[in-house]
């Protein structure tokens, strides 16, 4: 039989109950695999690789190692829940790598966002390995795999070719071939969140919105400097903010900010200041292949502009993004 493929009668899990017992038999399955030996994890803090600590701290407690790599790019207090939430809450092994200065510094004038990619995967398998070659007793590596990915590299076996570079921990160097640990791998996102809550994670964490690899890095447009990348972070907050306030963070699927590498002339104190503009996404979909954006009622977008504008140096503009997928993507990058 092949174990990625998904077999026909496996029940859609959408219960507690169905949840609970899928649990169970992914406790007793990686049990039986990896017996006493330590589980490595890269633990970003997205939705599929949180459950898959939630469920792998249940079935083999501190012999799951998670790291955590903060490679600078991520929204701001990200780290420090996942730092709350699994060092602290549920008492993970968790080893927390500040890598900021690493990544941004490999980034310094890069502006090609393919290369960006690459620097960031590349670096993110380096930073990883280091840990890793820290550790001992470690055989096995748990990835946050889910179907999707799978029919992913599925469609890539058969020639079609991907839009753009994803990023995850494959490909890590030679002197550290794992075996893989991926409990996930046949089930789909929605049941992945029932699975997550079934498990106790918090709404907010299972039902967070989807946040790419590359992080602020892809929406931080053109070469990083530190100081967009800080506005583009704070800027994003005050999104998040104001669309939880509001109600809009249940409803749309994803909403973010972009900054583009380019400033405008504005007015401030009666001086001249130049800033940036931000771009506020917000879109809706079921799968990302397509997207239609969500209307925003004015009277929040006012509400928005005015904050951002006012509580976030280097920004003198607000910006919204009309453009669905295609011809749009819903990054920009
Ligand atoms: P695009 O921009 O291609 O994005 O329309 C489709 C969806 O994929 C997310 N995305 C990523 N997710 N790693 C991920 O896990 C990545 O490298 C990555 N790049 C884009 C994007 O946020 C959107 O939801």
């Amino acid at each position: 039989m092949d174990n990625n493929k998904r077999p026909e009668t496996m029940e859609r899990i959408t219960t507690k109950a169905l949840a609970d017992k899928f649990i169970e038999e992914q406790i007793a399955e990686v049990r039986a695999q990896v017996g006493d030996k330590k589980v490595l994890l890269a633990l970003s803090g997205g939705v599929d690789s949180s459950v898959v600590a939630a469920l792998l701290i249940k079935a083999i407690g501190k012999q799951l190692v998670c790291v955590h790599v903060n490679h600078g790019l991520m929204r701001k207090g990200e780290s420090e829940a996942v730092i709350d939430m699994f060092g602290k809450e549920l008492d993970a092994n968790l080893v927390y790598v500040d890598a900021t200065d690493r990544f941004l510094d490999l980034l310094a004038g890069v502006s090609d966002p393919e290369k960006k990619r690459k620097i960031i995967g590349a670096e993110f398998i380096n930073v990883f390995a280091d840990e890793a070659r820290k550790l001992e007793g470690v055989a096995y590596l748990a990835q946050g795999t889910i179907y999707p990915d799978i029919l992913e590299s599925f469609k890539q076996a058969e020639g079609k070719k991907a839009v753009k570079s994803h990023h995850n921990v494959g490909g890590l160097p030679e002197d550290l071939k794992f075996e893989l640990v991926e409990p996930l791998k046949l089930l789909f996102k929605d049941e992945v969140r029932v699975v997550g809550e079934a498990l106790g994670l918090p709404h907010a964490m299972v039902y967070r919105q989807p946040f790419p690899g590359p992080g602020l890095g892809v929406r931080c447009l053109g070469a990083i400097t530190r100081d967009r990348l800080h506005a583009l972070r704070e800027a994003d907050a005050i999104l998040r903010e104001e669309f939880a306030n509001c109600g809009l963070a249940e409803k749309v699927w994803q909403y973010f900010i972009a900054i583009p590498d380019i400033k405008s002339v504005g007015v401030k104190d009666e001086s001249r200041y130049e800033g940036w503009p931000a771009i506020i996404r917000a879109i809706n979909t079921t799968d990302a292949m397509t997207a239609t954006i969500e209307e925003i009622p004015y009277d929040i977008l006012h509400k928005i502009t005015y904050r951002i504008t006012h509580e976030v140096e280097g920004i003198n503009r607000v910006l919204m993004d009309l453009t669905p997928k295609p011809i749009g993507t819903i990054e920009w990058e």
